[in-house]
């Protein structure tokens, strides 16, 4: 029986990149993204993805780049909206879950998870929900509102 198990190092996080990325390509909401809008050079991008999750998985700090610049350069050329981000989670997660179990298996999904958040909100320049006015302490708002009408001080 083939057991699955978990990402130990960067031989399963090349798996998992390729995988992921061949189910990138063939979905009809993301696929287009890099065939068509960035006509992605998957010789070059996916060696960059290795680093990328190595990085954040086993602190190899073999990942230089920009990933908020590289999708910000996207937001007026194609939707880069919620759907799409949903989507994209929903194919990491699928191809993890499909392909190892454990604690770093665990991990990865919950540090895509958050990353999507922060890459969604800061290209779309949603406000960070921290600073939404609805979240904030009644001092909080009164200090806030208190440097705006008086900028000077
Ligand atoms: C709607 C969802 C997303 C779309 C459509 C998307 C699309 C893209 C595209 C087209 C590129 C450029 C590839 C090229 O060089 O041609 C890219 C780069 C990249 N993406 Fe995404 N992406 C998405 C979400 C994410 C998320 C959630 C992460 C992180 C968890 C991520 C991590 C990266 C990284 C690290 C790069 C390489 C940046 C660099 O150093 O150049 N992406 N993405």
């Amino acid at each position: 029986m083939n057991r699955k198990t978990d990402l130990e190092g960067r031989a399963e996080i090349e798996t998992l990149v390729d995988v992921f990325y061949e189910r990138v390509r063939d979905d009809e909401l993301l696929g287009f993204i890099f065939n068509d809008i960035a006509q992605t050079d998957w010789e070059s991008h996916l060696p960059k993805m290795y680093a990328f999750w190595e990085t954040v998985l086993f602190r190899s700090n073999s990942y230089r780049g920009n990933p908020l610049a590289a999708h910000e350069k996207l937001v007026s050329k194609t939707p880069m909206g919620r759907e799409q981000f949903d989507r994209w989670l929903e194919l990491f997660r699928g191809t993890v879950d499909d392909l190892f179990v454990g604690e770093h298996a665990e991990h990865i999904k919950s540090c895509a998870d958050d990353m999507a958040n922060v890459i969604y909100s800061r290209i779309n320049q949603v406000p960070d929900p921290r600073f939404d006015p609805a979240n904030l302490t009644p001092e909080q708002r009164e200090r806030y509102t208190r440097y705006k009408s008086d900028p000077g001080e």
